[in-house]
């Protein structure tokens, strides 16, 4: 059976591997909505990612993320940056896969991401590079359950956002 595609597409990946910068560039060509997870989950509450970590832990984050994610997911048209720990999840890819929306994976090297992260204040998942690391590895499975892989190493937004919209899936 072939499933209804919905024009919505889902970009994913770790810290610093560009998703809210092609994603908002990506919209803006497609002239879809464009629609950040985390901001989305940092209006809902008022406060940073960061404070909602600090004050009430990973776990509750995570019960944000989720419900954030059941609420942005009605949207159709809509590029969605998710955050880096959103499709490592097993209950959020099942609410992504049954949307029938596209999903992309921007891949880059640890390297890249560890240089990029550092220069972020706001990722309380960062602690240092090994622990980088071992998160990447811990979620590289997840990631490549994604429809496509997009690497951003090197290139600019502007490249990575043409190369996705020739890829012609939506
Ligand atoms: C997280 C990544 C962040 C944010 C939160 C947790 C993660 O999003 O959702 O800090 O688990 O990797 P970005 O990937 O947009 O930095």
């Amino acid at each position: 059976m072939v499933r209804h595609r919905r024009k919505q597409i889902y970009l994913l990946g770790f810290m610093g591997s560009g998703k809210s910068t092609v994603g908002e560039l990506l919209a803006r060509e497609l002239r879809w909505p464009f629609i950040d997870l985390d901001t989305v989950i940092e209006a809902g509450q008022g406060v940073s990612i960061r404070e909602i970590f600090e004050r009430s832990g990973e776990p509750f984050f995570r019960q944000l993320e989720h419900a954030a994610l059941s609420e942005v997911l009605k949207t159709e048209p809509a590029v969605i940056a998710l955050g880096g720990g959103t499709f490592a999840h097993e209950a959020n890819i099942e609410l992504i896969h049954d949307s029938g929306g596209t999903t992309i994976w921007l891949d880059c090297s640890l390297e890249t991401l560890r240089q990029r992260c550092v220069a972020m204040q706001n990722r309380p998942l960062f602690r240092d590079p090994e622990s980088l690391q071992r998160l990447l590895e811990l979620r590289l499975p997840y990631y490549r359950l994604a429809e496509f892989r997009i690497s951003t190493e090197g290139r600019d937004a502007r490249e990575v956002t043409e190369q996705i919209l020739h890829l012609n899936a939506f």
